[in-house]
């Protein structure tokens, strides 16, 4: 059988939220991109294979980075003095709008999958723009990166400046259609179409009703954005006044969950009814606090989602996110769950860095299937951690190392391999 190996080193993961589990110098076994187990010593049936010597290294599994924007990657780290509505209008808008140049797309999307390549992520959930042909390269690139991604088309009929609002309901789905049948004619290996209304602000009910029909018709999962901003809420109230809730109006058209697997982002406002929408429908959240930091938009109640039982992962949301780093994704998670007990919810605990490792690693990656952990039968995505290359005056266990890697972003140039269903990518 091909892609069949075993790492060897300091292997940690989160079968559990609350359980950081670290096996020193033990064996991880890959048979046919499937992880079989950590072991002390190799089993028996496995003895035969080839057994790549990273002792000393930490070995995780490869991330899963929930929600993001490629496009936005041009202007990542510039533009960060508004709120979203303004931060749309003025930074994000005029960008997507390059994106209708193809060579355009081509240069600035080469970069996003050069940096993601080699980031902690093994698998993200994209944002093209609402450009099928541009989008569609994004999809080629991300292909050639190795690893597995879902992209979407993004869908706007309303609400955004004349060059990147579409002309109408039926034009926009028309040209996911195209996007979806040429997604599909090029056949992809690790590379899938998602369903992708912008925001209920930007989306008439004639446009979500026909992306519920195309959802269904391809059996398609859906990624969308829900009750980030305050005035973003107030908007949508105005515009969908039947819906019930904010979530309801993606619900109404069959693009919140229940058959077909959805991810919204952020969830920062969701009250009682909505909350139980999500937990309902087996919607994912998105956590994204490094966008929630930078658009004032707030702090999302994860402690409550994780006592509920709900689906969660964390997302960069580049580029109201301003790092591509899921290691600074998981302890700015961290660190604004401390800011919510200490100013909001007394009652609301702190994660800890097991559970936010978790979020990144086996919460997102369940969007994808069995991903984001060791145990015996979850896809073989792995990174090996060099953290030596942050020089330390005393010896560390692996628990503290792996933490100081996290804090210190060590994901930038610290990992030395990367595998991804068993593929090395580097
Ligand atoms: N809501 C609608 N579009 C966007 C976007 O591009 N980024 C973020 N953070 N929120 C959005
Ligand atoms: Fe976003």
């Amino acid at each position: 059988m091909d892609n069949c190996f075993i790492l060897k080193g300091n292997i940690c993961h989160t079968p559990q939220a609350d359980s950081l589990t670290i096996k020193e110098n033990a064996y991880l076994i890959c048979e046919g991109g499937v992880c079989r187990g950590i072991f002390d010593v190799i089993p028996e049936p496995y003895k035969n294979l080839e057994v790549i010597d990273c002792t000393g290294k930490l070995i995780i599994p490869g991330m899963t980075d929930l929600h993001t924007h490629a496009p936005q990657y041009a202007f990542c780290g510039t533009g960060m003095d508004y709120e979203l509505m303004e931060w749309l209008n003025r930074i994000t808008f005029p960008e997507e709008m390059l994106y209708a140049d193809e060579e355009y797309a081509l240069r600035a999307y080469e970069i996003f999958a050069g940096k993601v390549k080699r980031s902690a992520a093994s698998r993200i959930v994209l944002f093209g723009t609402i450009h099928p042909n541009s989008t569609l390269i994004l999809m080629d690139l991300m292909e050639q990166s190795g690893l597995v991604t879902y992209v979407g088309k993004v869908n706007m009929d309303r609400n955004a400046p004349p060059g990147l609002t579409e002309e109408s309901a039926s034009r926009s789905a028309a040209d996911t259609r195209f996007f979806i049948e040429e997604a599909i004619r090029r056949g992809y290996q690790r590379t899938r179409p998602v369903i992708t209304p912008r925001f209920a602000v930007s989306c008439t009910d004639e446009l979500m009703k026909e992306l519920g029909k195309i959802r269904k018709e391809f059996d398609l999962p859906v990624q969308s954005h829900l009750s980030e901003n305050p005035g973003e809420i107030d908007l949508v109230r105005q515009l969908v006044p039947e819906a019930h809730f904010y979530g309801d109006a993606y619900d109404r058209f069959g693009l919140f969950g229940g058959e077909g697997n959805t991810v919204m982002a952020h969830c920062i406002y969701s009250g009682p009814e909505e909350t139980e929408r999500i937990k309902s429908n087996g919607v994912w959240v998105a956590h994204c606090p490094s966008s929630n930091m930078n658009l004032s938009s707030g702090i999302a109640p994860v402690r409550r989602y994780l006592e509920k039982g709900i689906r969660i992962g964390l997302g960069t949301d580049i580029g109201a996110g301003t790092s591509e780093s899921l290691f600074r994704a998981v302890t700015d998670a961290i660190q604004v769950s401390k800011l919510y007990w200490r100013y909001i919810d007394q009652k609301a605990k702190p994660l800890s860095f097991s559970e936010s490792f978790y979020l990144a690693t086996k919460g997102g990656g369940s969007f994808f299937g069995k991903v984001g952990s060791f145990e015996e039968g979850y896809s073989f995505d792995a990174l090996v951690l060099d953290d030596s290359i942050e020089p330390a005056a005393h010896s560390m266990g692996s628990k503290d190392r792996l933490e100081r890697a996290f804090y210190q972003e060590l994901d930038r140039n610290g990992i030395v391999m990367k595998f991804v269903d068993g593929r090395q990518i580097f």
